[in-house]
């Protein structure tokens, strides 16, 4: 009998399997397998047309033409930061986030800025009318006539318009709704994604076109079929932010022209996103006056210094295992750290629960923020009122020191244009710095010191 062979993907990871199975291997999560026909096979495969030159033949590294690479700017110097300094023509660009963030939005203000700037857009959504996109381009402002929208899902017809415009950008909103009538599952399943990319990538590299592509992402917080397409494409970002919050985070978690650590900063207003050029002013906005329990850290995020307010709560446990809970950065770290206040700083917080926020739903995992931490702690069991005009960073070992973290110079120079008129460091910073005016800086090489400094500065409750 002649069956068509098919095989078993995970539609949350991507994880192919010959059998059906309860619990994927992968990514753990259950009754997510799903029926596919096994990829289609095709006479071109083995060569993905990426910098081919016709005949199989290595080439010398110094012979390569670097002048081709220029980037293009997007118009938003936030986007532009997180892609590595521009747009790179003919590279493939995953943009994920949550349905509702702005990732069509973002896009749709993108090309408004390219085709202003001469280049020519091509806008293919297969979720929106042409009707729904022309609202949405109405509540952002004017557009060139020149730019183009296509609505469609088939990906031949996609693949045959892009090969015969070639425009120099262009959108795919959303990788989900693509199909291809050769994969034969339905569309936004794992085969069907990950064929839809592969065919994108072709036309990307081939034809020397930029593309974006739109990714949904499932409730783990990855986008569907993340493993597959996470690989293939240059440059994955993902568009965060409290649904509360009206700020959106846009990070790099693979970026083949430029680094991760960068982020951009947007602000969702009712013209679209607006960019937030100093998010340390808009992280601190609210922040509460004379209370315990409050301190302000500084993380570095690629290149740019963020401050944000650290807050603790301690209060007495009623229970027999304390309960600690953290929001923004790691329950573990906070743990270690509570038990080296404890050890080290003599605090008996044995008994009593503890709860950390980064306010303003940022996630911070940089080990720079751990003196903020320990001092939020003390702050708030003591009762101690850490001054309004104190940043604090630095890592604290299992010893109790105070180690030093990079970048000093940048994170000193951020508190200082943010007003900030002490900051409390690691004395092996020292070094690093150039010498400072008009900002007092308090070195310290223990959390003790660190803690005697503040007792003796700040005011009781
Ligand atoms: P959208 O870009 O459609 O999100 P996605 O493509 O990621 O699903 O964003 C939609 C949300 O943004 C919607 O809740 C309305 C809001 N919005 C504004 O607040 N202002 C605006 O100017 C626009 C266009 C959208
Ligand atoms: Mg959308």
């Amino acid at each position: 009998m002649n069956k068509k062979k098919t095989v078993f993907f995970c539609q949350e990871c991507g994880y192919e399997s010959s059998k059906w199975m309860g619990q994927c291997p992968g990514c753990h999560s259950w009754n997510t397998f799903v029926e596919e026909p096994a990829a289609v096979s095709k006479k071109s495969a083995g060569s993905s047309g990426i910098g081919r030159a016709d005949r199989p033949v290595p080439v010398v590294l110094k012979d390569i033409d670097l002048t081709e690479e220029i980037r293009k700017t997007s118009g938003m110097a936030e986007l532009d930061r997180v892609l590595g300094g521009g747009i790179v023509s003919a590279s493939l660009v995953l943009v994920g986030g949550d349905p509702g963030i702005g990732k069509s939005t973002l896009l749709l203000q993108m090309c408004r800025n390219l085709s202003n700037n001469g280049a020519s857009v091509l806008y293919i959504s297969g979720e929106e009318s042409l009707r729904q996109i022309k609202m949405r381009a109405d509540r952002l402002g004017s557009f060139p006539d020149s730019m183009e929208l296509f609505c469609e899902t088939n990906l031949g017809n996609v693949r045959e318009v892009l090969e015969r415009k070639k425009p120099d950008v262009a959108i795919i909103d959303s990788i989900q709704t693509m199909y291809s009538e050769e994969v034969g599952s339905a569309p936004g399943s794992v085969a069907q994604v990950r064929e839809s990319t592969n065919v994108l990538l072709q036309i990307a590299k081939g034809c020397g076109v930029t593309i974006f592509i739109v990714g949904h992402v499932t409730k783990e917080g990855s986008v569907a079929g993340p493993r597959v397409l996470e690989h293939m494409v240059d440059t994955v970002l993902y568009f965060e932010g409290d649904r509360h919050a009206s700020y959106r985070i846009l990070r790099a978690v693979k970026n083949r022209f430029g680094s991760t650590n960068e982020i951009g900063v947007f602000e969702m207003e009712n013209e679209g996103l607006r960019e937030v050029a100093n998010p340390s002013e808009f992280l601190l906005d609210g922040r509460p006056e004379n209370a315990s329990g409050s301190v302000v850290a500084c993380s570095m995020n690629g290149t740019r210094p963020l401050l944000v307010e650290i807050q603790a709560l301690v209060c007495q446990s009623n229970f027999g295992i304390p309960r600690r809970t953290t929001v923004g950065t790691d329950f573990n770290r906070v743990n270690l750290l509570m038990a080296v206040i404890e050890r080290k700083a003599g605090l008996a917080l044995g008994a009593s629960d503890a709860y950390v926020n980064i306010a303003g739903g940022m996630k911070m995992n940089e080990p720079a923020i751990d003196l903020a931490i320990c001092l939020a702690i003390v702050s708030s069991y003591r009762e101690i009122i850490i001054p309004d005009s104190v940043m604090v960073f630095g890592e604290v070992g299992l010893s109790g020191e105070v180690r030093s973290v990079s970048m000093a110079e940048q994170r000193v120079q951020e508190a200082k244009k943010l007003g900030f008129s002490t900051v409390i460091l690691p004395a092996v910073c020292k070094g690093a710095l150039k010498k400072q005016e008009g900002i007092e800086l308090i070195y310290v090489n223990t959390l003790r010191e660190a803690i005697s400094w503040i007792c003796s500065a700040g005011g009781k409750k």
